[in-house]
């Protein structure tokens, strides 16, 4: 029989620390003004698309720094083909402009995109940790509420039913995405990382949210509902 001291406090999986630890962070993104009048239909499809347009940034900065790190032991098994999303935002993005193959041209990121791409780009580069906060807060995000949005943006401005303009948020290649989210929080889990390493992706997964909170910022200034 174990003594008290060895018959320990069960040890939270790490899937459900990071997820506990973004909760706060998670809410205030979610209701952030830009995304309440965006989903509650106050807004036309410029502001979607100039939301889809920041999207883009970010997900270059992931989906080209992933590319390195695919035999990384710490961020390596995050990285599926399955999740990829850039091809989709261009697909979206072209739809968005009309069909005009040159809808890239003008294209700049706000600076709060490119501070959050940037960041992106960094921890790809330097931190696989700090790489797999972010691809938690995307890609477990879009798998999730994405879905929440893409229904309401399918009813607000009349995309086909997981179309141009909404595929961003259509995962293909993912059948269940509730066994897929269940398999990622089991690769959360096994992070092959110490407990401070641990906390630190923690942070950097607020940050994250931090990061995107602030695009919506921007995004709600360049859209201010007109009184
Ligand atoms: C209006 C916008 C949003 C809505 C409606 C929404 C809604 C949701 C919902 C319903 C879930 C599932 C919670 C559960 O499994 O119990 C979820 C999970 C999640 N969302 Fe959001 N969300 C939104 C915005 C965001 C944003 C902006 C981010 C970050 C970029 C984000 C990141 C996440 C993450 C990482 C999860 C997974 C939590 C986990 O299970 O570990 N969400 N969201």
């Amino acid at each position: 029989m174990s003594s008290p001291s060895t018959s320990s406090t069960p040890v939270t999986p790490f899937s459900t620390v990071i997820r506990t630890a973004s909760h706060e962070a998670h809410t205030e993104a979610e209701t952030s003004t830009f995304m309440s009048d965006l989903l509650g239909g106050k807004l036309g499809v410029e502001a979607y698309t100039r939301y889809t347009e920041q999207l883009w940034f970010v997900y270059r900065a992931l989906e080209d720094g992933a590319e390195a790190l695919r035999d990384d032991p710490v961020a390596g098994p995050f990285i599926q083909p399955e999740l990829m999303r850039t091809a989709e935002l261009e697909r979206d993005l072209a739809h968005l402009h009309g069909g005009a193959e040159d809808w890239r041209a003008d294209l700049q990121p706000l600076p709060a995109t490119r501070a959050y791409a940037g960041r992106v780009a960094e921890c790809a580069r330097s931190w696989p940790g700090g790489f797999v906060a972010h691809h938690y807060t995307r890609y477990l995000g879009d798998l999730s509420g994405g879905q929440i949005i893409r229904d309401k943006a399918e009813r607000t401005w009349g995309f086909a039913r997981k179309g141009d303009g909404v595929r961003f948020y259509v995962f293909e290649g993912i059948g269940n995405p509730a066994a897929f989210k269940r398999g990622y929080r089991e690769l959360l889990d096994g992070v092959p990382v110490d407990e401070l390493e641990k906390m630190r992706i923690v942070d950097e997964c607020k940050r994250a949210f931090a990061l995107n909170t602030a695009v919506f910022r921007a995004l709600g200034d360049e859209f201010p509902l007109s009184a």
